[in-house]
């Protein structure tokens, strides 16, 4: 059967040529905004080491298998994720109702795409910026300003989110498969390459001790349970996990790759770029006196002014933030791919048609994000949050981890384990079992375990005082 079906989805939507391209593809799709631009703001938001640590942690312990078990469903199954699930759903002959952990998936990548747009048009507009030689010698209040004028500037924000948004439809009419496996294979590298030579800048000019103490230093009086969630949230977040981005890639990896050892490089890479930007932000942070928890703004303050203080800094400024555009350009390109495949396959609509109609929808929910850092700024209807900040909260923190939650449990209960086992046929016994038993119990339990330590600290621990106190 899986011959048969590889067939007519590599007609339908391509295959990749081999394994490696698969990793950087979905590299290409972890490895993004959420490394360089969300992972170093939510670090200094949350206090830093005992963060980062339990970040660490989230990803080895759930990231790593769950990720395995997105990679196999994808490709026992060869179809976008709604179908998937409901093939696999009626292989392994239980409710189609695990069809939702499909349908949940591409409704979470398109909120996120609505947003994701909109901030890598921040960086987008930062190329310009950077080649105009707007933050040569800028002190950090001058960057901050120019930060500030560019959020205000809601014309500005739409044309970048407008212009972000044509690169992802355009990729996506052409085919995942064509042009991205190429294009990655020489940017993603590259890179690497930059953001080494951000990280040796800051080692020269920035306060590397004291940034390297607030990466790595476990402070655990300085973490809450939230921040414990917005670190679940994120290992999903930066590994592309929970909705289907990487079940939709895996549909199209060759059935001879390796998961496991292909998930682990991938998780290994993304994990190493996320490090290494937030040690070269740091060390700038704090030798330029700017706050770590200043927030969203964190990268777009920081770095310039390193950029700006450099030899050559307006070549390696811009060729920076035109790397983050890529990033961030093959990193949109899956939250979408996955409602895309689907209205393919569905028959109903062809390619372009799918991702024009998505696309639209997409910029104009992204209006919502651009208005959150202006108009709205002050309008928070929902939890006490902007637009933006109830998008991500509740993608990040409530969608992905439920949807993690789901895979595992479908994967680890479901599923017959001759099958899963057919997937994973490359490891050994034992290394499998442990596998088995980290989707079964570990992985699900400590979402749930999150989850439910939140609600008591946030909700019941109160009412519990209260009732002790009365009695
Ligand atoms: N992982 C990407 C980043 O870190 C964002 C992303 C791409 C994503 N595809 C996804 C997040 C799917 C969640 C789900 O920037």
């Amino acid at each position: 059967m899986g011959q048969i079906a590889a067939g007519s989805q590599q007609k339908m939507h391509g295959i990749w040529a081999g394994r490696w391209t698969f990793i950087l593809a979905a590299t290409g799709s972890a490895v993004g905004l959420g490394n360089i631009w969300k992972f170093p703001y939510i670090a200094g938001e949350n206090g830093g080491g005992a963060f980062v640590l339990v970040y660490l942690l989230c990803i080895a312990i759930i990231g790593v298998p769950v990720m395995m078990a997105e990679v196999l469903l994808g490709r026992r199954a060869r179809k976008s994720p709604i179908y998937a699930m409901s093939d696999l759903a009626r292989e392994a002959k239980v409710s189609r109702l695990w069809c939702a952990i499909g349908w949940s998936g591409a409704l979470a990548g398109f909120l996120i795409l609505t947003f994701y747009s909109v901030i890598a048009g921040w960086a987008l507009a930062y190329v310009g910026k950077m080649i105009n030689g707007d933050f040569v010698h800028a002190a950090p209040e001058t960057v901050g300003n120019i930060f500030s004028t560019l959020l205000a500037d809601k014309g500005g924000l739409i044309q970048w989110h407008s212009v972000f948004m044509l690169m992802t439809v355009g990729v996506v009419a052409a085919g995942v498969t064509k042009g991205l496996g190429v294009a990655v294979r020489v940017l993603m590298p590259l890179l690497f390459v930059l953001l080494f030579v951000l990280l040796w800048y800051s080692s020269q000019y920035g306060d590397f001790s004291r940034g390297f103490n607030f990466l790595f230093d476990f402070d655990f009086s300085k973490l809450t349970w939230s921040g414990v969630l917005v670190a679940l949230g994120h290992a999903f977040f930066t590994l592309s996990l929970g909705m289907g981005a990487i079940m939709a890639y895996g549909a199209y990896m060759p059935s001879h790759a390796e998961v496991s050892k292909t998930v682990v490089t991938v998780a290994l890479l993304d994990t190493l770029v996320a490090l290494v930007a937030g040690m070269a932000i740091f060390p700038i942070v704090f030798a330029a006196n700017i706050e770590p928890s200043a927030g969203p703004g964190l990268l777009f303050v920081s770095l310039p002014v390193a950029f700006g203080n450099m030899d050559s800094g307006l070549l390696f400024g811009s060729v920076f933030f035109i790397l983050v555009s890529i990033a961030a350009w093959s990193s949109s390109i899956s939250l979408i791919e996955p409602v895309v495949s689907w209205m393919v396959e569905s028959g109903r609509f062809n390619r372009v048609g799918a991702i024009s109609l998505v696309g639209v929808t997409a910029w104009l929910m992204g209006l919502g994000t651009v208005l959150s850092f202006n108009d709205w700024a002050d309008f928070k209807p929902l939890l006490g949050m902007t637009f933006f900040d109830f998008l991500d909260f509740l993608t990040a923190q409530i969608m992905l981890p439920l949807g993690g939650l789901f895979i595992a449990l479908f994967v680890g209960w479901k599923m017959s384990k001759a099958s899963v086992r057919e997937e994973i046929a490359e490891t050994t016994d034992i290394q499998f079992d442990l596998w088995l038993q980290m989707v079964r119990w570990i992985s699900p339990l400590a979402v749930a375990a999150v989850f439910v330590f939140l609600l008591w600290d946030k909700f019941l621990s109160g009412w519990w005082a209260a009732l002790i106190a009365l009695i």
